[in-house]
């Protein structure tokens, strides 16, 4: 009787518990374990972080920036203050609290490096936040070393405001230290297996400055089709573009680059080659190795093995002629000084079946296929090293045991996960650690893949994934200078790839960004989690649900109530504008 009387009000207990924290999670276990984090709860979670229950506020009509930087000199810092004071004050009903001191200025104060050209490999991006100033308790203050460590900073502070049931805009004081853990924080999108719409690519790239991601790898071109439209040869995205209009131009390629930047993201373009080649070929068909299918007729395939004609032809003076001014092309459009150079699965099958190559391969004493594709690496390493680019590839090249020069940096991809034939990754990782070379791990986060029955839930796979998590020496282990998270097109495109991609990418943002020892309760990320998700929502970004819920009194997941950040360009709305006007 008293057991069934105290499990009565254990059961209301929770029922008020979860009404207040708006989740109503009933098939999951009762309650949810964790710590619900007050709002104004950053994610990623910064190194070091010290809030007090003192509560400041902030009045729409008096919040100003300044900086230290001459504003002119340098538009990442004048856009980004522009744009962060429109974030905060995102909704038109927000008003000050009258109780509390109000926060009228937020000072950004560049200490060292001034350069605001764009972010690289080295940049720095640690940053402090004191708010109040100890000094001045009308005043928030920022410091970093670079500009791009005031963006991340500034996106901090964005998400410690909240507002209260009334509209008003508060802040818990606050000190933060924060830097990250990698310099390499990636996205992958893949625009080959389907176009992407450029508004898809800058929404996703606001949503990645949210999570404080720094690199968009670019996966632009692929077998499927060649969407990049080359100056030099624009017959190649003619013929191996979806459409006309399926197309990157030069000036849409500059604006993307432009949003990145602004944003302290790096945008490193892959030309995937020798393999992945097919639509590049359109146009120009000889680059083409022909597979023997039948061991005596050129371009006859033999499936599963290999198609009609599947890497480029390493025997032709013309593929690397032509390639150079490709890799020249892509040095000149994009900005950073690192390509992606793909080099992933490379049929050694088409190969072996074509005559001419077993005689080439002879007549330069080559024993083995991997010392054609050694050749063919060497002269691309050349040849990309000729226009001044640094590069990354895949690590397929290592597994068939092809020297690499000491400074490539390998992205570690495979996992037994993703293709049982293959090991797991810990595998590959330590086998390319010993090695020496520089690597970025993706293997676990595969995104493109989903699950169910816990749908939102796979994030939790891919926050508990460590990319130091492999049996390997120290030295080994420092290798490892980043990872990223993969969105594969095969199943993806405009009109899901935002709402696929996060909040599940933002998991994999802390484990890249925070300290791994502060980040290990998967029950208290998860509530956290939830109230970024809500956020997201809030500045336009369609991120899927992780919980069962609503996210509070501003119905932000409820289309008719949502606000629109006022730089009109980006969110919901534009996206599926730009999705119409594609298919109009
Ligand atoms: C946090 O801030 C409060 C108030 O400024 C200070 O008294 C306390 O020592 C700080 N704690 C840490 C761990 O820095
Ligand atoms: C902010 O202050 C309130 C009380 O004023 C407290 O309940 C809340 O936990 C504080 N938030 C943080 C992040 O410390
Ligand atoms: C910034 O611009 C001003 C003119 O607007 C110029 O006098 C000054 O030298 C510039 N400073 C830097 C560091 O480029
Ligand atoms: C200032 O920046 C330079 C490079 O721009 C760097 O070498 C130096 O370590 C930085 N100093 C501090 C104190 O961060
Ligand atoms: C970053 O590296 C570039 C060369 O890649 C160098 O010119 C620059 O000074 C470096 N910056 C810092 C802050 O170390
Ligand atoms: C593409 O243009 C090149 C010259 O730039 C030409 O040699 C080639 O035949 C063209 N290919 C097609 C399919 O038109
Ligand atoms: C390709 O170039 C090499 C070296 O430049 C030269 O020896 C060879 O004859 C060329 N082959 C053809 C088919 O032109
Ligand atoms: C490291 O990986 C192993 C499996 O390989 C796993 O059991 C363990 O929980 C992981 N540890 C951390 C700290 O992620």
């Amino acid at each position: 009787m008293i057991g069934r009387i105290f499990f009565h009000l254990f059961i209301i207990f929770c029922l008020i518990q979860f009404a207040k924290t708006k989740l109503y999670p009933i098939e999951f276990r009762l309650p949810l374990l964790g710590f619900q984090p007050p709002p104004g709860t950053p994610w990623p979670k910064p190194r070091s972080i010290n809030t007090t229950e003192r509560l400041f506020s902030i009045d729409p009509n008096r919040l100003t920036f300044t900086t230290n930087l001459n504003e002119e000199n340098c538009s990442v810092i004048s856009q980004a203050l522009e744009r962060y004071k429109n974030i905060i004050l995102i909704d038109p009903r927000y008003q000050p609290e009258p109780h509390h001191t109000v926060i009228e200025n937020v000072h950004v104060f560049i200490s060292n490096d001034t350069d605001c050209s764009y972010p690289s490999s080295n940049s720095s991006e640690g940053y402090s936040i004191w708010l109040p100033h100890p000094e001045r308790l009308d005043q928030a203050t920022i410091s970093a070393d670079s500009v791009w460590g005031a963006l991340r900073a500034l996106e901090t502070l964005s998400q410690l405001i909240f507002a209260n049931d009334d509209h008003q805009l508060l802040v818990n004081q606050t000190e933060i230290h924060d830097f990250p853990r990698y310099n390499y924080r990636g996205i992958l999108l893949d625009s080959a297996r389907h176009f992407l719409p450029k508004r898809v690519i800058l929404a996703n790239l606001d949503a990645m400055a949210m999570n404080k991601f720094n690199v968009f790898h670019w996966h632009i071109v692929d077998d499927q089709s060649f969407p990049f439209q080359s100056q030099k040869y624009p017959n190649i995205s003619e013929k191996g573009a979806y459409s006309k209009r399926h197309v990157y131009t030069t000036d849409d390629i500059q604006e993307i680059i432009e949003y990145a930047r602004m944003r302290g993201i790096r945008v490193i373009p892959e030309l995937d080659t020798p393999g992945h080649t097919h639509a590049m070929a359109r146009a120009f068909p000889d680059l083409l190795t022909p597979c023997y299918g039948d061991g005596i007729h050129p371009h006859i395939p033999r499936y599963p093995f290999f198609s009609e004609s599947e890497v480029l032809n390493p025997m032709l003076n013309f593929t690397f002629k032509f390639m150079h001014d490709m890799f020249d092309e892509f040095r000149h459009t994009f900005k950073d000084n690192y390509i992606h150079l793909g080099m992933d699965e490379v049929s050694y099958d088409c190969w072996r079946s074509n005559p001419e190559i077993i005689r080439f391969m002879r007549s330069n004493g080559m024993t083995d296929f991997h010392h054609l594709e050694q050749f063919y690496i060497e002269q691309t390493l050349r040849m990309v090293r000729d226009v001044g680019y640094k590069y990354l590839m895949y690590q397929d090249p290592v597994d068939n045991g092809v020297e690499l020069s000491d400074d490539s940096v390998v992205i570690v991809w495979k996992d037994k996960y993703l293709d049982s034939s293959m090991d797991f990754w810990q595998n590959y990782i330590h086998n390319v650690a010993k090695r020496g070379y520089k690597m970025i791990l993706s293997a676990c986060w595969y995104l493109n893949y989903i699950s169910y029955p816990y749908p939102g839930n796979d994030w939790e796979k891919y926050y508990m994934c460590d990319p130091r998590n492999f049996s390997g020496t120290d030295d080994e282990r420092d290798l490892v200078i980043g990872g990223e998270a993969c969105m594969w097109g095969e199943f993806v495109d405009g009109t899901n790839l935002l709402s696929r991609l996060w909040p599940r990418a933002s998991a994999v943002a802390e484990r890249l960004w925070s300290d791994p020892e502060q980040t290990q309760d998967i029950d208290t990320a998860r509530l956290r989690l939830d109230q970024h998700r809500c956020r997201m929502l809030r500045r336009s970004i369609p991120a899927s649900p992780i919980l069962n819920g609503y996210c509070g009194d501003y119905e932000w997941e409820m289309n008719d109530n949502i606000p629109r950040p006022n730089n009109g360009q980006n969110g919901l709305n534009g996206i599926l504008q730009s999705l119409m006007r594609l298919f109009r």
